[in-house]
């Protein structure tokens, strides 16, 4: 197949692509290097011994992406091009609707052009809110998000169940992810957030390399076994497979349904420091400070339409999520910042 990603050089994208790579498909990656390197794709093409080909284009341009396409003629599309910081989000609302909707305009546009009706979009749990409770499932009724950020999600799922309703020759698949963390198990591609890290697990990580002092644990009287927050931890690797499988569903199926990508298990801050802990073999420094706003107690999925429609389940637990971010974060201190 004919592969086209968008944000193919960033964190989901890159597993992605390797994964694309690495069963035989044809990948054009789209990205603008707003919040990647173009070094996670020359990573990606050592580790594959093949290469995506890279065309160095903003979504939003329609025109650019147009003549991509022309020249591409991609069968499908993955999108994961967009803004994703929640904070951020919520200082600057009007870019994060701008950004996040309008790329996603001018895809579908073009693609609507070219005849190019499969796409796989990334979404989000965060689009659950907190009108429900865990273990999350995907016919839980009304979709809402705590920031701009998440609501982006929840407004672009709505325009891509709309238009497959319009147009039932539409295939779309919505995947809400869950929190992905590790890397891929050779080290040499992870997660390279700009700045400090708002996410734990690259947190945990900079501490345990000795980039930051220590963890700042959000709260330790959540009503959870001990206190802290408990999310459904799913390594980047298996979550890329979700999306081949989501790919190969598509062939057979037209129309537009969402599905969870988590493993079904929660694990606590404490818990998952203890794991980074024991995979770098290091004290990793830790205090309780006062809960974030806006973070929930408990979040995990409900998995079992994955399992069932997509033949999709993760299998790698948080042992293997902490080995595989300690080996590429200890082999890439500074990311991918350094390796040009
Ligand atoms: N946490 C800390 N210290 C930190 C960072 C996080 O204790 O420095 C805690 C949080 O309070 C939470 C857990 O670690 O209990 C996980 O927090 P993350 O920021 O890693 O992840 P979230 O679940 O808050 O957010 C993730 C994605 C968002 C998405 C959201 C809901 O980052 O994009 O899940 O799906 F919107």
């Amino acid at each position: 197949m004919r592969v086209l990603v968008t944000g193919g050089a960033g964190y989901i994208g890159s597993h992605t692509v390797l994964t694309l790579l690495e069963r035989g498909d044809d990948v054009i990656v789209v990205d603008n290097f707003a919040n990647s390197s173009p070094v996670s794709l020359e990573r990606v093409a050592g580790i594959a011994g093949r290469a995506a080909r890279l065309h160095t284009v903003d979504v939003a341009d329609e025109d650019a992406l147009d003549a991509v396409f022309t020249e591409e003629k991609p069968d499908a599309v993955i999108h994961f091009a967009g803004l994703k910081a929640v904070g951020e989000s919520v200082a600057e609302p009007l870019r994060y609707y701008r950004e996040n909707l309008g790329s996603t305009f001018s895809l579908l546009s073009v693609m609507q052009r070219h005849d190019v009706r499969t796409l796989v979009f990334s979404s989000s749990a965060t689009v659950y809110g907190d009108h429900q409770n865990a273990p999350y499932r995907e016919d839980g009724g009304f979709l809402d998000a705590a920031n701009p950020y998440g609501q982006t999600k929840v407004m672009i799922e709505r325009i891509l169940t709309d238009l497959a309703q319009a147009d039932p020759t539409w295939r779309i698949a919505l995947l809400r992810y869950f929190n992905p963390i590790g890397a891929h198990r050779s080290g040499l591609i992870g997660e390279d957030p700009r700045g400090v890290p708002n996410n734990l697990a690259p947190y945990v990580a900079q501490v345990a390399v000795g980039r930051l002092a220590e963890v700042g644990v959000f709260g330790d009287d959540y009503a959870t076994a001990d206190g802290t927050g408990e999310r459904d931890y799913i390594h980047v690797v298996d979550l890329a497979e979700g999306h081949v499988a989501a790919l190969e569903h598509l062939r057979a199926h037209a129309g537009v349904r969402a599905w969870n990508l988590g493993t079904g298990r929660a694990t606590s801050v404490l818990e998952l420091i203890a794991a980074f802990e024991r995979a770098s073999g290091r004290p990793i420094p830790h205090r309780v400070l006062p809960r974030r706003d806006g973070d929930l107690a408990q979040a995990w999925a409900d998995t079992t339409r994955a399992e069932d429609e997509l033949g999709w389940r993760a299998q790698r637990g948080i042992a293997e999520m902490a080995e595989d971010a300690w080996r590429w974060q200890s082999g890439n201190p500074q990311g991918y910042e350094t390796a040009r």
